[in-house]
């Protein structure tokens, strides 16, 4: 059996949107997959059986022990929901919080692969947009750049990929920029679903974006490079003062 094929991984957001195209592309390819779903049942008549779904909810701390239990990666692409208001109690619960309970319950289980986490363009550099984002979504970007410094801190090996503006498009027609310049958040800073599920499941498994932030936006023309040509510019992050 190759390695890949007995790995499992956890994806915290599979149950929708470009976690569940995660979620089906590590199926596709031969990983075991663990779908954390607040709706359990929900979740296992979209995924089907050959899915692992386990009950538990990011702002719920005593459901995420028994979902990162004997997982070899942790895919996190949750988050408040998008395109209606969120008060900020709700935002801090989902995109930050509920991130640093999963951190810590991976620390506790010796999490010995990666963590990749979903995050926005824009948490770094502001905009028009990103206010925008911020009166809607109460501070999720204040928040989720906070959940960063922390992911870099975890000691866990991390990838973040911060991702533009979601389309549901078919993947593998645009080339794809895979930078780290903190874009800002922009309506043409955009990127199909499909591509950023690709990204990520390259990413986890290559060392090129380990313990690296990077952004993904669609660029100009067709796709031309491999997603290994693409990482292997990637520059690490500078070590956090807090890792240990
Ligand atoms: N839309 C954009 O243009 C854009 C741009 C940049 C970043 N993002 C971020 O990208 C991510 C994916 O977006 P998407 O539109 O593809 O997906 P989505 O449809 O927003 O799905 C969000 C996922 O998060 C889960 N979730 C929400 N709260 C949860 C909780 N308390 N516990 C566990 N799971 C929870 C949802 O589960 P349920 O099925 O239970 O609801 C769902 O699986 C989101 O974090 C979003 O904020 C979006």
């Amino acid at each position: 059996m190759s390695e890949t094929a007995k790995s499992r991984v956890l994806v915290i957001g599979g149950t929708k949107g470009t976690g569940l195209l995660i979620a089906r592309l590590l199926h596709e390819r031969g990983f075991r997959v663990r779908v954390l779903a607040r709706d359990p049942a929900r979740a296992a008549a979209e995924l089907g059986a050959s899915f692992e779904v386990i009950a538990g909810d990011l702002t719920k701390a005593d459901t995420l022990a028994p979902a990162v239990a004997k997982v070899d990666h942790i895919i996190l692409t949750a988050g408040a929901p998008s395109g209606r208001y969120a008060p900020e109690s709700l935002v801090k619960a989902t995109d930050y919080q509920g991130v640093m309970d999963t951190l810590a319950a991976a620390r506790q289980a010796g999490l010995a692969g990666r963590f990749v986490y979903l995050n926005s363009i824009g948490i770094a550099t502001p905009s028009l947009a990103g206010a925008l984002l911020n009166l809607l979504k109460r501070n999720t970007l204040v928040w989720r750049r906070r959940v960063e410094e922390e992911v870099r801190a975890s000691g866990l090996d991390y990838t973040i990929i911060r991702v533009g503006f979601l389309l549901d498009r078919p993947g593998g027609e645009h080339a794809v920029i895979v930078g780290q310049d903190a874009l800002a958040l922009a309506p043409r800073h955009r990127i199909a679903r499909t591509d950023v599920a690709e990204a990520f499941v390259e990413a986890m498994q290559h060392p090129g974006a380990s313990r690296v932030t990077f952004e993904i936006v669609w660029g100009k023309g067709p796709r031309r490079e491999s997603w290994s040509t693409l990482f292997e510019k990637l520059k690490p992050d500078p070590r956090s003062p807090a890792t240990p």
